[in-house]
């Protein structure tokens, strides 16, 4: 069944067409970073109106780039949540109406599931059960997956997601938005060790993450001595490291707690490329597989809702035919079974 999926969460317009057995027929993406930067973060209502102003284009394009009419639609998938509300809502009314016109079910997603199982739309994707580490803007989680809609929390931050610390750190550093590319950029000329940071919680027994302190410590360091350019690099360098150092700690301490071999690393931080470098070497040591979303899949997209949606259906899903547009905000991950 061909699957329209929508993405509005945050600062992405994600339109994407699925077929189970076509494949990804259309992806487009279109990104408000450009609209955002000037503010120096994402302005909520700026998001909804650029969100209204590009889903019905995005739709059209895709539709064309697909070859394949709105008739041939047979379910419409759209993030229901966790993200901004008046964005999710622009999702969800075009979901829920075009739904409602075509006479097909929609399906609301969890914004995370879409991301822990976009690895799977690779053709050697994971299969489950595995590991999923969520690393995003908002999110920091380690997740044992046992298949759709079956994800038992095993620890998450108590405060700033990696991402958020990235971008508050940088923010800090007087590097522009979106932070954390530009201090991942930065953290790569410098050398990590000439400062030093703490590693957060990796002596608390268990799987849970705390990043704010890692700020605060930067800021610190930063207010006490002029930093130089080459000595705000390594500063960068060793947030970089510190944050790295404990998402590969705590991530393979998830793999020995649950016996899975398999880590699906997924969410804007998994770009990040020394935490895949770290991840690769330490994985492979241990015999474990550790698998990342193709890299067009790894910020936020259509192709991760559809896909998802997709994979509701086929485990016997219905969906709805009610037309009612609701959103949840905030939205825990291990309630979507
Ligand atoms: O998953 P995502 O695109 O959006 C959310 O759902 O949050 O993740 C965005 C987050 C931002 O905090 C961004 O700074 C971070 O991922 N990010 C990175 C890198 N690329 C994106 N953080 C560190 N290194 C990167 N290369
Ligand atoms: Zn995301």
């Amino acid at each position: 069944m061909l699957v329209l999926g929508i993405e509005s969460s945050c600062d992405e317009t994600g339109v994407a067409l699925y077929d189970p057995q076509r494949g990804l027929l259309a992806n487009l993406v279109h990104s408000q970073i450009a609209m955002h930067a000037a503010y120096g973060g994402v302005v909520p209502e700026l998001a909804s109106r650029d969100h209204v102003r590009y889903l019905p284009l995005l739709i059209e394009q895709a539709l064309a780039e697909a070859g394949v009419a709105r008739d041939d639609i047979g379910a419409i998938a759209y993030t229901a949540g966790p993200g901004l509300a008046g964005a999710l809502l622009v999702g969800a009314s075009v979901a829920e109406s075009m739904a409602l016109g075509l006479g097909v079910p929609a399906i609301g997603i969890h914004h995370l599931e879409g991301h822990l199982l976009s690895p799977m739309l690779a053709t050697d994707g994971p299969a489950f059960p595995f590991v999923a580490l969520l690393v995003s803007g908002g999110h920091t989680q380690l997740m044992r997956v046992s298949g759709v809609g079956d994800y038992e929390l095993l620890g998450e931050s108590v405060d700033d997601a990696a991402g958020e610390a990235f971008d508050k750190t940088a923010k800090l550093l007087g590097l522009p938005y979106p932070g954390g590319p530009s201090l991942a950029r930065l953290a790569e000329s410098g050398v990590p060790g000439r400062f030093i940071l703490p590693r957060p919680m990796v002596r608390s027994g268990d799987l849970d993450f705390s990043f704010s302190g890692l700020k605060t410590a930067v800021l610190t360091l930063s207010q006490a001595t002029a930093l130089t350019d080459e000595a705000r690099a390594d500063l960068a360098a060793e947030f970089q490291q510190a944050v790295v150092d404990v998402l590969e700690f705590k991530a393979i301490q998830a793999m020995a707690q649950t016996g899975l071999d398999t880590l699906v690393v997924a969410g804007g931080v998994g770009a990040n490329r020394r935490l895949r470098a770290r991840l690769d070497a330490s994985f492979a040591r241990k015999g474990w597989r550790v698998r990342y979303p193709a890299p067009e899949l790894c910020t936020d997209n259509g192709a991760m809702i559809a896909f998802a949606a997709s994979m509701r259906l086929s485990s016997g899903e219905a969906g709805r035919r009610d037309g009612v547009i609701a959103v949840k905000p905030r939205w825990p991950l291990a309630t979507t079974a």
